[in-house]
Formats: structure tokens, sequence, C-alpha cells
């Protein structure tokens, strides 16, 4: 379905303009490369609406998204919210008639997830979510290699791990009930790399770990987090019809530095990347040639460049009819039903069946 002509046609406002990581601004310098026209921006920090009306002067400004939703001639919504919100702004978004995109987490239930995807087929408006990672430089190397080159020969299982030791911080991430918990933020990107490296595997089970209380037992009763803090230490596998497993862990507790990001390991040998370099190990690949015994073979390297750019390229191309969208909200929906799985299980004790819309 074409619904612009051309994406200079494509008017984009944004809901959440903040300071942490000037993400307001990236989306909007992004949406705008990719040839769509910022229009504007709604947020209820007028600090922040000023920085906004600096970064893109004349654009229109809001503090309220009724108000913005009633007067402004936009297109195209994109939500850079805390997590929380993601869900009933894009919704009522939705409804308005707009179209829609998250930033990742796409929202943080399963529930959420599927209303959102009825109420854009109802509404024959686009949803998706920014899974700007989704083309890094080292997962796009390692898909390359393992899933295109099957140089690991079949894969059997990925881990994926983040996290330090330290206090989370005062603000809103470390927040359980605001941000979903402490696999929300980088877990997403890591299980949409992991799940690039699994196609075709259809989720069966999944099996969450969560420990809490030791860091919100050393906040002073000043910490805003006190009452409300993340996880210290999560952990979930998943697993595939394909008999293949995936174990992401997060933590705030993890003493020791773990090298890497990411190892996948495969029937004929393993592939490891961190944010610098991949690794790829492939024992008995050939024989020496004067003893005749197996060799090794260890080849590691920079990564290709990230390619981030092309999420709107791709929002654009499709809302002019021209290309199929790439993180399709079914897409986004499989890292969060992985996690929604996850918080449910550790609250159970046993792991959870997947379920499919
Ligand atoms: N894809 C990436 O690489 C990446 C990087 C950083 C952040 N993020 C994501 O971006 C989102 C926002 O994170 P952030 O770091 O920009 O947070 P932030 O706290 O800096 O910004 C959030 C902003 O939303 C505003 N806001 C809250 N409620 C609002 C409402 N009802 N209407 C309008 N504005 C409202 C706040 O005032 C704040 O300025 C999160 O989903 C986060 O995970 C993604």
């Amino acid at each position: 379905m074409a619904w612009f002509k051309h994406p200079r046609d494509i008017r984009v406002g944004v809901i959440g303009y903040g300071g942490a990581f000037n993400m307001g601004r990236q989306h909007l310098n992004e949406a705008q490369k990719a040839g769509m026209t910022p229009a504007v921006v709604c947020e209820i920090d007028p600090k922040r609406l000023e920085v906004a009306r600096t970064d893109f002067p004349g654009i229109q400004t809001f503090d309220d998204v009724n108000r913005m939703l009633a007067q402004a001639p936009v297109d195209l919504v994109l939500h850079i919210t805390p997590h929380n919100l993601h869900f009933p702004l894009a919704l009522k978004c939705l409804k308005a008639g707009k179209h829609v995109v998250t930033e990742k987490p796409f929202v943080l239930t399963t529930a959420q997830c599927d209303k959102l995807i009825a109420q854009a087929r109802r509404s024959r408006r686009m949803v998706s979510t920014y899974h700007n990672r989704h083309w890094d430089g080292w997962i796009r190397r390692a898909v390359d290699q393992v899933v295109r080159q099957k140089v690991i020969g079949e894969v059997l299982r990925i881990n994926a791990w983040m996290g330090g030791y330290g206090m989370p911080r005062e603000w809103w991430r470390s927040s359980k009930p605001i941000s979903g918990g402490i696999l929300y933020d980088w877990g997403v990107h890591l299980l949409d790399y992991s799940l690039q490296l699994l196609p075709g595997a259809r989720l069966t089970e999944v099996s969450g770990f969560a420990h809490d209380g030791f860091w919100a037992g050393r906040m002073p009763r000043s910490h805003p987090r006190k009452n409300d803090c993340n996880e210290d230490d999560a952990l979930v596998i998943a697993r595939f019809d394909t008999g293949q497993m995936l174990e992401l862990s997060v933590s705030s507790i993890r003493s020791y530095e773990r090298p890497g990001t990411m190892e996948i390991v495969g029937t004929r040998g393993s592939y490891t990347f961190d944010f610098s370099s991949f690794r790829l190990n492939l024992p008995q690949h050939g024989k020496d040639a004067r003893s005749g015994k197996p060799t090794n073979m260890l080849h590691s390297g920079p990564h290709w460049d990230s390619q981030g750019y092309r999420f709107y390229q791709n929002i654009a191309d499709h809302l002019c009819g021209r290309a199929d969208l790439i993180i399709t909200p079914e897409w986004a929906r499989r890292p969060i039903h992985i996690l929604d799985l996850a918080n449910q299980s550790a609250r159970a004790g046993r792991a959870m069946k997947a379920r499919y819309a």
C-alpha cells in the first residue's frame, strides 16, 4: 500500500525530546535524511522544547499529546518516551489515524503488542519500532558469516550478556514499572541480534530467573528507585522448535569483565563479538602439513560499518509503497514476547509456553 507519493509529504512528529541521549534530535535528523519533513515536537519539559526549537528552527511545539493530535499537521508520530508510555501513547496516535514508530522496546507486554498490531490493522496505518541496532556492523557481519556463509556449521546456542557492578542510577530506566525491568533496555537489542541469527526458528518455551533487593536494600531512603527498583540480575533461557537455545543475561551485580557481548556456538566452531571486534574459532579446521594433526583456525578482526540510518530509509520507502517494512510489528513482538514470558516465569518459578497471535 502507498500512503504517500514522496517522502517529503510525510510530516513527522516526535513525542519526547529528552536529554539523556538526545534521541529526539537523532530521530528527526535521520527522518530528515530519509527525505521526510520534521514538523512537530511534543514534550512536557519546557527546557527540552526550547532545545527542539533551536535544533529545528520553525518547528511546531506542544506540551500535550491530545492538543498535538487535535491541532498539528502530522502523519507519522515517533515515540521517544520512557518505556511504559509507548503503549498508551502509540495506541492513541494509531486511533487518531497517525502512522507510528515507537522507540525500543516496542511495548512492555505481549498483550500490548497484540493490541497495537490489531489497532494498526483497524486504522490501516503502519506501526514499527526503532530497531536501529538491527544494522549494527557487528551483527551485520555475524549474520553474513553465521547465517549466509554458515562458517560455524549449524547454530546450536546463542549466549548474550550485558552489565557490570553498581547501584542503579536514579533515572526512570532503573524503575521496574516504568522500564519493564533490567532486561528491557539493552536486552531488547541483544534479542534483536540473536533472533537475526536464528532465522526460521519458532519460540516454544521461556524460563526466566531474577534476583532483586540487593541494591534496593542498600539505597538511601531518598533514592527515588528505592521502592520500584529493577532486578539486580536476570537471566532468560529460550527454547526454539529447531532445538536451538538462547540465553540472555543482564546484571548490575556482575563483578567481573566478561569479554564479548555475544557468543554463537555452532557444530563446527564458535563466533564471538564485542563492540570492537569479532573472533571466529574453527577447531580442527585443517591438518598440519608435517605432523598431519588437526589444526585450529582463529580469525579475528574489525566489524563492518553500522547502518542504523537504514531504519528511516525503509520507513519512508514503505510509506511511499516502494518497499516492504523490515521492522514489522510482528518482528518487534518477538523480543517482547520472550521478555514478557521471562518475567512471568521468574514470578511463577516454572517455564512458560510461547503464544502466537
Ligand atoms: N535505539 C537506541 O539506540 C536508543 C538509545 C537511547 C534511548 N533509546 C530509547 O528512547 C526512549 C527514550 O529514552 P531517552 O533516553 O530519550 O529518555 P529521556 O528521559 O532522555 O527522554 C524521555 C522524554 O520523554 C518526555 N516525556 C515523558 N512523558 C511525556 C509525555 N506524556 N509527553 C511528551 N513527552 C513526554 C520526558 O520529559 C523526557 O524528556 C526509550 O524507549 C529508550 O529505550 C533508544
